[in-house]
């Protein structure tokens, strides 16, 4: 039977709102587990003086985190305001807090009426407040001045990537000032560290007032709930039943290595694929058909990264193998592997012996050359490596399985329950 192509169009664009890899989920019925982080953040915004700062690898779900707290916050608080300031490269902390009242603008224009007249007179002392740049003091005033209308919410997502040392303790400033006077508000600070220190300076004098809520990589069993709730959740929004079997979700949650943003990738590219096929059941073999598609879908700077690191100046170079050895080898807790680590995986995929100094060459080119895919550390005489963007470990193996070196079979082999939070 020839499938009909508007009617798989309407269906694929309804998936698509359901896996969007790109973009953090809002939907509260498709976010799945972070119980523990999301009672943490929730408790943090009803405590006074609670604060809280989201941190983790990039991908892991922490923005989603933030939005369902809003959202929480939302339904707790009608009446609420809550907001998300998201931080640039060339911001710094009055240049994040100006973003306030735009942002604050935008918000009151959902709202109705009563409320966008109750706050305009606070919008504009706030303005004038923030005429000079925003300092902490400024912005606590402004942050007490608000909360005094309404209760307040405050998101500064990928707070990372203004370099909070640069601006010495503000943040922590700010923090602490507002939790001492007692500001009816809570400020939720998002972004990807391994660690708090090396998120904000000063974190030390706000630890008390400061909820650290670590989001490590997804578990198995939660990706998989991601990707059969979804399809789930297509059936009833589009009316076509696509099933999926066990294997295949557990592909699925394999290939992801605890980034729910792969899970989405790849459960979009296989359920597009059933669906312009006209088939109702996804199997094991089919998501090893839309690895191509995923690969090509991945973030651009991921797959413009991984091509630059591998192509080979000389024609006899291996790079493709070696890193993939690489993201095959197994890491310490921390992602860190060295050349013996890569060895027997490499020599797996060559099908001859190698000895360390056959690509020890490849590994410091990786990790001393531009895209820099790896980064080096050598606490002791032997260089220990680690992937520099923890993404491009999952699509390296994509990689591996798409283009055939490595065989389907070591996804469907593997025990589904194997803890994946390692680097
Ligand atoms: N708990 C979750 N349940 C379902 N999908 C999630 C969850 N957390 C994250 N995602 C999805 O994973 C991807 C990355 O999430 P995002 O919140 O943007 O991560 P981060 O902010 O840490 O980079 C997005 O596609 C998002 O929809
Ligand atoms: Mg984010």
């Amino acid at each position: 039977m020839e499938s009909d192509v508007v009617a798989a169009s309407v269906h694929v664009a309804t998936l698509s709102k359901i896996f969007k890899p790109s973009a953090p989920t809002d939907d509260r019925q498709l976010f799945r587990g972070r119980a523990q982080q999301l009672s943490s953040l929730v408790s943090a915004m009803q405590e006074e003086g609670q604060h809280a700062i989201v941190f983790g690898e990039r991908g892991v779900g922490k923005t989603s985190l933030a939005y369902m707290g809003m959202a929480i916050f939302g339904i707790q608080a009608p009446d609420g305001i809550r907001l998300r300031l998201t931080c640039g490269a060339e911001d710094d902390f009055s240049t994040v807090w100006q973003k306030l009242v735009p942002r604050l603008q935008q918000f009151l224009d959902t709202t109705d009426d009563e409320v966008r007249a109750s706050l305009a007179g606070t919008i504009d002392r706030i303005e004038d407040m923030f005429m000079d740049a925003p300092t902490p003091e400024s912005v606590g005033r402004a942050l007490h001045l608000l909360a005094s209308r309404a209760p307040l919410l405050v998101v500064v997502d990928e707070f990372d990537r203004i370099n909070g040392y640069a601006h010495g303790d503000a943040f922590a400033d700010l923090v602490k000032q507002i939790s001492d006077d007692l500001v009816e508000c809570t400020v939720c600070l998002v972004g990807v560290a391994d660690d708090v220190s090396g998120l904000i300076a000063g974190h030390a004098s706000v630890d008390r007032s400061l909820r650290q809520i670590a989001m490590p990589r997804m578990t198995q069993d939660e990706l998989s709930e991601i990707v059969t709730r979804g399809f789930q959740a297509f059936g009833e929004r589009s009316g076509y039943t696509l099933d999926i079997d066990a294997s295949a979700v557990s592909a699925i949650a394999n290939l992801s290595q605890g980034f729910p943003y792969y899970t989405h990738l790849l459960a979009s590219s296989v359920g597009k694929r059933s669906i312009y096929a006209n088939e109702h059941v996804i199997t094991f073999e089919q998501v090893f058909d839309a690895l191509m598609q995923a690969k090509d879908d991945a973030e651009p700077s991921i797959k413009e990264n991984y091509y630059k690191a591998t192509i080979a100046a000389r024609s006899d170079a291996t790079f493709d193998k070696t890193i993939l050895a690489c993201a095959m080898a197994v890491p310490d807790h921390l992602g860190h592997f060295t050349a013996s680590d890569v060895r027997p995986p490499l020599e797996e995929l060559l099908g001859v012996p190698r000895r360390n100094s056959d690509f020890n060459a490849h590994l410091k080119r990786f990790s001393s050359e531009p895209p820099y895919i790896l980064e080096s550390t050598s606490v002791t005489r032997t260089p220990r490596y680690r992937f520099r963007n923890p993404l491009m470990k999952p699509f390296v193996l994509m990689q591996g399985f798409a283009s055939g070196l490595l065989s389907q079979d070591r996804l469907s082999l593997r025990d589904s329950n194997e803890p994946t939070n390692q680097g």
